[in-house]
């Protein structure tokens, strides 16, 4: 049963089945095999076919992508071809949003057009804002910002209308304009303080910082150094291709249904302290470290798996240094020379230096990734701990649109259903134990 490889694929794979002694040949394309021609593999008529077995998507790839590229043993990261490095250093924000749901970078009038529908789109109807002030004073921002990003989508049910590019665009300029806001109001309503409504003469990072930051003074002016670190850090969380919280968005949105209910499920993955949840875990382990003179015997416990893991280390994709690490680094240290450094940031690098240099951590080729300084910078920044994911959330929704979009207008695409291997009992029959 051996069928030749159709024109254009790269090459085949020869597949013997020794329950049946058949042969199979299924065709390779872009270093992939399709788990749908496995199917062909059967035992007999009445055989489901054979499945792949991946538990956490270790080696299955669930879309084509034209937007982030990443080598994680090279250290690489583009968006849509450009490396990581140059947009950080020479981009906006928004620059880096428009190139990431277009695939080019936008002319000096497509720039302009794109700015200013998303300044003009920061503003929230009030009854959000009073939906906000229901929350208790000790709620994490993350819940606040998850719950009102879905409730939007009961503002504009318009937004349903998904296959119509004109919904499309004004969904993603909404999201993209009022995250923010609704972040701001989350930080406000845990502080206490009366919300400050959006200023359109700001930049989008700028506009943020006042959001969060002003208080008496009729103009917020925002530390120029602060709204550019921000602004890097906004560029380095845009995408990251098909991470947990990505992926989220993308399978809720196979199902169809509206963008904010769509990111809201991306919002609510990002929250976990395995992903986005990471820069918050980073700064509780420094606070527990204490001291420096307490990060040897930290390290044993992390290695003997006795205590927490060594959070802000390691990564599914990268197995070298996360590149966005290393310029998040460089960025810790403009802040700091403006804020000045503490003890934390000496507990940090020590423990970065020491685990380096460890076998445990070399072996295993964990490095530090992006969350292990970002929550630092936040903090230096004034944040606190509870908000620094938040801030990675209000970056991640450019990736997200991109994401989501590509996959909607996927003509390969269904809505996402995995299979599973059923490990439960055989049929029984039922009889009442409430006796
Ligand atoms: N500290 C100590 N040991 C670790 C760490 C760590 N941070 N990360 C992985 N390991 C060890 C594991 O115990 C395992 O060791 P073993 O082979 O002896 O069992 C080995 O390294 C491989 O680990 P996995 O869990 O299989 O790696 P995986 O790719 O599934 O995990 C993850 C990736 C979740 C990021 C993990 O490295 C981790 O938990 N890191 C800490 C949390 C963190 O910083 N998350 C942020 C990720 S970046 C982001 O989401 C923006």
């Amino acid at each position: 049963m051996v069928s030749p490889a159709p024109s254009g694929e790269e090459g085949s794979l020869e597949i013997r089945d020794s329950r049946t002694g058949r042969t199979y040949t299924v065709p390779i394309k872009d270093g992939t095999i399709r788990a749908l021609d496995l199917r062909a593999i059967k035992t007999d008529d009445d055989d489901f076919g054979l499945m792949t077995y991946d538990p956490a998507f270790m080696n299955t790839a669930s879309c084509r992508s034209g937007i982030t590229y990443i080598d994680g043993d090279k250290g690489i990261l583009r968006y849509r071809g450009y490396p990581i490095e140059q947009l950080a250093e020479s981009a906006t924000f928004l620059e880096v949003a428009y190139l990431l749901r277009n695939g080019e970078l936008p002319n000096r009038a497509e720039y302009d057009k794109w700015v200013h529908d998303i300044t003009f789109h920061t503003y929230v109807h009030e009854n959000i804002r009073k939906f906000l002030e229901g929350f208790r004073y000790d709620a994490h921002p993350m819940s606040m910002l998850c719950s009102s990003v879905a409730a939007l989508s009961s503002f504009y049910p318009t937004a349903r209308d998904i296959f119509n590019p004109a919904e499309r665009q004004i969904s993603v300029i909404r999201l993209l304009a009022k995250v923010p806001t609704l972040a701001a109001f989350s930080y406000r309503h845990v502080k206490g303080l009366p919300s400050v409504y959006p200023d359109n003469e700001l930049s989008y990072t700028e506009n943020m910082l006042s959001m969060v930051a002003r208080m008496t003074e009729p103009k917020y002016h925002a530390n120029p150094v602060m709204a550019r670190a921000l602004e890097v850090l906004f560029i380095l969380h845009a995408d990251h291709e098909q991470n947990c919280s990505t992926s989220a968005v993308r399978g809720v949105g196979s199902s169809h249904v509206d963008p904010f209910s769509a990111v809201a499920a991306g919002i609510a993955a990002l929250f976990g302290p395995l992903h986005g949840g990471a820069n918050e875990q980073v700064l509780h382990m420094i606070t527990e470290i204490g001291d420096k003179k307490n990060i040897p015997a930290f390290i044993e416990s992390v290695k003997g798996g006795k205590g927490s893991r060594l959070m802000g280390f390691g990564h599914r994709v990268y197995k070298s240094y996360d590149p966005r690490a290393k310029i998040v680094k460089k960025l810790a240290y403009d802040v700091f020379e403006i804020t000045g450094t503490d003890k934390d940031l000496d507990i940090a690098l020590e423990l970065e230096r020491i685990a380096l240099e460890d076998d445990y951590f070399v072996s295993r080729k964990l490095y530090p990734n992006v969350d292990f300084y970002t929550g630092l910078i936040y903090r230096a920044m004034g944040f606190p701990t509870e908000y620094f994911t938040v801030l990675f959330a209000i970056a991640r929704t450019a990736g997200w649109l991109a994401q989501w979009e590509e996959g909607l207008v996927d003509k390969e695409q269904k809505i996402w259903r995995p299979r599973q291997i059923y490990t439960g009992p055989d049929e029984r029959q039922y009889k009442s134990r409430l006796v």
